[in-house]
């Protein structure tokens, strides 16, 4: 199978130079850090760019729908990415709408899912122009349908539900298996399309949704769920009348962090969907439908690093050698989180003598620490490091832990860099503070 970028650690156009000093999308990133400050988020455009290309590729003659996953990463300049690749949205917030909305994305485009909507951005939502709701819920399909009924208007949506498939990734992020906070099950599903039957005439069921995990390496559990969707379609059929056309399989595709990472090309994924599409709308007679897909990690994750500088180090008598980092669990809290791995370089390597480190955050966290154990070249104070694979939940997730600011985001492309989001600024980072009356 053709290799794709979701294969490789590095971003498409990271490597060396003569002085063997690392560069990004024909940027030297030392430069990037003269001219835009550390810590750094740096996100090469040709992998971003490369990996939507192969997935469409991939699904070629397939009626495809691409709705990246903004979870992932979401700024404005992501949205203008997204619409010239002729990609959708999948979008579960209003935050994420409303980025989407002021960066003159096409609306249309967008699915709104996520397991807790309000009512305010579900009629947000409705004023800003989104055709398709994947509802999760009964209550959400209530307050759907009242909006919907109040503006006179027939909203799109499908199920978001469990197929209780098991994938085999970290726990934290599973969220197709039965004991899920997602969607309906298969047995209260008949309820939800008894009450869109008979009493929500406003909300029009066109499919199905299932998402089974993040970081898949495998191919079968999507065979799976379209096994699993498109017989449930055919029973829908059979026992309601109601025929429906769009089948959404979620994200999930597996990115490599470290070379112990195996996933799979992107080929080998549409590969296996496009097979059991085709055998299983044959077995269950389903006609001229829509595949939707959502995959996140996969688009961006592999395109972005992040870079810090080296500050103190601690070396525990006969235990580990610490060193520190200006960023840390508030720019990139996998690790933290679920014990996540990743694979470093040094952005210059200068000595030629190696030695095994821990790599520590700055946060007030003794759990603040990015990698264990790594080997490197011998470091010293100011050099700098650089994460790969920070492109997926790092910046999405990032908070303002200790009131440390947070870095900026660049592009690069062709030797040229540019900035997406500014770094934030002290007055930013105060700004939404109120001194109360009672304390003046
Ligand atoms: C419904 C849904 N779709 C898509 C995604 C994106 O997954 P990934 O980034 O692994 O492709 C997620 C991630 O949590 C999700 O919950």
């Amino acid at each position: 199978m053709e290799r794709t970028a979701n294969q490789n650690v590095k971003p498409l156009t990271c490597k060396r130079d003569e002085n063997g000093e690392l560069q990004i999308g024909g940027c030297k990133i030392s430069k990037l850090i003269k001219d835009f400050g550390s810590p750094l988020y740096i996100y090469d455009y040709e992998t971003i760019h490369s990996v939507i290309k192969d997935l469409k590729k991939a699904f070629n003659n397939t009626n495809i729908h691409i709705m990246y996953a903004s979870k992932a990463f979401m700024t404005k300049a992501v949205c203008k990415i997204m619409q010239k690749e002729n990609c959708g949205l999948d979008c579960v917030s209003s935050g994420e709408l409303y980025t989407a909305y002021i960066s003159d994305f096409d609306m249309q485009n967008v699915i709104f899912n996520g397991n807790n909507k309000t009512k305010e951005e579900i009629d947000m939502a409705v004023k800003w122009g989104v055709k398709l709701f994947s509802v999760d819920n009964f209550l959400e399909a209530k307050f759907l349908n009242d909006i919907c009924k109040n503006k006179s208007i027939k909203m799109d949506i499908l199920l978001r539900i469990t197929p209780g498939i098991e994938c085999h990734t970290h726990e934290y992020i599973q969220t197709g298996h039965l004991d899920s906070k997602f969607g309906f099950d298969l047995i209260q599903i008949d309820s939800i399309i008894n009450l869109i039957k008979n009493e929500y005439q406003n909300l029009n069921l066109r499919g199905l949704h299932a998402h089974l995990g993040s970081q898949i390496f495998q191919t079968d559990v999507y065979r799976d769920c379209i096994k699993i969707i498109l017989k449930e379609a055919k029973r829908i059929k059979n026992e309601y009348g109601l025929t429906l056309d769009i089948f959404n399989i979620g994200g999930g595709i597996g990115i490599k962090y470290v070379e112990t990472d195996k996933p799979l090309s992107l080929f080998d994924f549409a590969k296996t969907i496009k097979e059991a599409l085709k055998k299983y709308s044959e077995e269950y007679d389903i006609k001229n439908s829509h595949l939707y897909i959502e995959p996140g990690r996969c688009i961006v994750g592999t395109a972005g690093v992040t870079v810090y500088t080296i500050g103190s180090s601690k070396q525990v008598p006969n235990g580990r050698k610490y060193i520190s980092v200006d960023g840390g669990m508030a720019d990139n809290i996998r690790p933290a989180l679920y014990g996540a791995d990743y694979s470093v370089d040094l952005v210059k390597q200068c000595s030629q003598e190696q030695e095994t480190v821990t790599i520590a955050g700055r946060y007030c966290e003794s759990g603040d620490i990015l990698i264990k154990d790594v080997n490197l070249p011998k470091i010293k104070h100011g050099d700098l490091i650089c994460f790969y694979d920070t492109g997926a939940y790092c910046y999405s997730m990032a908070s303002n832990y200790n009131r440390v600011l947070k870095p900026a985001v660049v592009m690069v492309k062709e030797g040229n860099a540019e900035l997406i989001v500014k770094r934030q600024s002290f007055e930013e980072l105060t700004e939404s503070d109120v001194i109360p009356e009672m304390l003046k």
